[in-house]
């Protein structure tokens, strides 16, 4: 019997469309140069002394064996991640838990929660969020973002906290962790009513009179984001963590582009805010900010102090089972990221890639373009002109000027009229690229 959730997936995949449109071009214009600004993947060689510092591990395992290592990742990498990101708002390093990137963690930490917990994502966003989703049988919230909210996600309105509040603590604590941990620590299973995907409406103005009833245990928040290129602030943030307490729910904070963020305004984590140690869990990775998209190496952050304090040991017990941790060399080469010199050298691609988004924005803003993004993000969220659909002005893009993009339609509804533009350019592409757009913006 297969996982029947697996038809849920029916969404058509746009990377082999938009692969099939490239190819039909380089067939037809084999010797015109394409810009492909499609693909959010590190585009600068690694860090040679992290190579350096990978290659060293692995020649040590020669002189002397080294086998399994924990689950949850080495204490070495544990302890230079707390201490340099985490230990000023007191996060301890057995809260933190090493993995394969975040991709992993994003879809796996819903394995925690069961199969009759909701999950609330933002759309458009990351695919990996519905999807991971839908796989896993759970209820499936929207929360549609908005160009009049500046693409930030908003908590949903609803009744009041105590309403919700008190019959929470039993039907979080029973029914929303997975029944097959709650019986191994020896809470009961409660089923609830499951019900169709719902979309909840966001609390701007225009839609304060939308009160929502629906309760949600996760919510997934992704900040920088990836599509839309914004980062929420501290009050945006704290607007969350507050909606959390009162509802009582869980929020997953992706946070794999917080290098990009230059403003003082974004924090750094969520854990710099108060009370975000009691609601959210923070995922991060070295894959954006260190080029380790083809190394794999990421990891979760999973508070003891959370409301729902089985979480940790959960986690802990979930990947005992399913993992036997990553390995010795890439944690290494993880950890070398955190050496002075080392950091310096990931900065500087970090401000390439800063000032190839700067390149691009200057150019859509020459053209008086609307976009959002790019300064705290390597994504640019570009409306496409005169109410154009996402795919046309892919289309179009593709056909005057050479420009790979990603269709806005490609991450939900909510994200057609947009294209997504990556920055992970050299700063020479880049300019080459920004030539490109003007060569779309003479002849359209
Ligand atoms: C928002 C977001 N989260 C997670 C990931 C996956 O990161 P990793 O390479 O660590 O699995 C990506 C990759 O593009 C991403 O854009």
């Amino acid at each position: 019997m297969l996982n029947p959730h697996f038809q849920k997936l029916k969404t058509a995949y746009i990377f082999p469309i938009i692969e099939n449109k490239l190819a039909e071009l380089q067939k037809d214009h084999p010797n015109q140069k394409i810009y492909n600004l499609g693909v959010g993947d590190v585009s600068l060689p690694l860090a040679p002394k992290v190579a350096e510092a990978i290659c060293a591990a692995t020649q040590e395992m020669t002189r002397e064996a080294r086998g399994y290592g924990p689950c949850g990742g080495y204490d070495f990498l544990k302890e230079a991640i707390c201490k340099n990101e985490y230990v000023q708002f007191g996060i301890s390093p057995d809260e933190i838990f090493i993995s394969d990137g975040a991709n992993a963690d994003i879809s796996c930490l819903q394995d925690l929660f069961g199969e009759n917990a909701s999950v609330a994502i933002p759309e458009p966003s990351y695919p990996v969020y519905r999807d991971a989703t839908l796989l896993s049988g759970k209820k499936l919230v929207f929360l549609p973002l908005t160009e009049e909210e500046g693409f930030i996600p908003r908590p949903p309105k609803r009744l009041s906290a105590n309403s919700f509040h008190q019959d929470w603590k039993q039907s979080f604590s029973l029914g929303s962790l997975s029944s097959t941990y709650t019986s191994l620590s020896k809470l009961a299973p409660v089923s609830r009513k499951s019900s169709k995907e719902k979309i909840f409406v966001p609390s701007g103005k225009s839609n304060s009179q939308t009160v929502s009833k629906e309760r949600v245990d996760l919510v997934y928040l992704c900040t920088p984001c990836n599509p839309t290129g914004v980062a929420m602030n501290k009050n945006d943030l704290e607007e969350w963590i507050v909606w959390a307490k009162e509802n009582r729910c869980i929020l997953l904070i992706d946070n794999v582009y917080n290098a990009f963020a230059s403003s003082d305004e974004i924090p750094p984590s969520i854990y710099a805010l108060d009370g975000a140690d009691e609601v959210a869990i923070e995922i991060r990775s070295f894959s954006k900010w260190a080029g380790f998209t083809g190394l794999r190496c990421g990891y979760s952050v999973i508070p003891k102090t959370l409301h729902v304090s089985e979480l940790n040991s959960l986690w802990q017990k979930q990947i005992d089972i399913k993992t036997n941790g990553i390995s010795y060399p890439i944690q290494k080469g993880a950890e070398a990221c955190y050496r002075p010199d080392v950091c310096e050298e990931l900065q500087e691609q970090i401000a390439t890639y800063q000032m190839s988004a700067k390149v691009l924005r200057e150019t859509l803003i020459t053209h008086h373009q609307t976009f959002f993004g790019g300064e705290n993000a390597p994504y640019i969220w570009w409306k496409t002109p005169d109410g154009m659909d996402s795919w046309e002005f892919f289309d179009q893009l593709l056909t005057t000027s050479r420009i790979v993009t990603i269709p806005g339609s490609g991450f939900g509804p909510s994200g057609e009229g947009y294209v997504r533009l990556s920055c992970f350019l050299s700063n020479p592409l880049a300019q080459e690229a920004a030539h490109a757009l003007q060569h779309h913006f003479t002849t359209v």
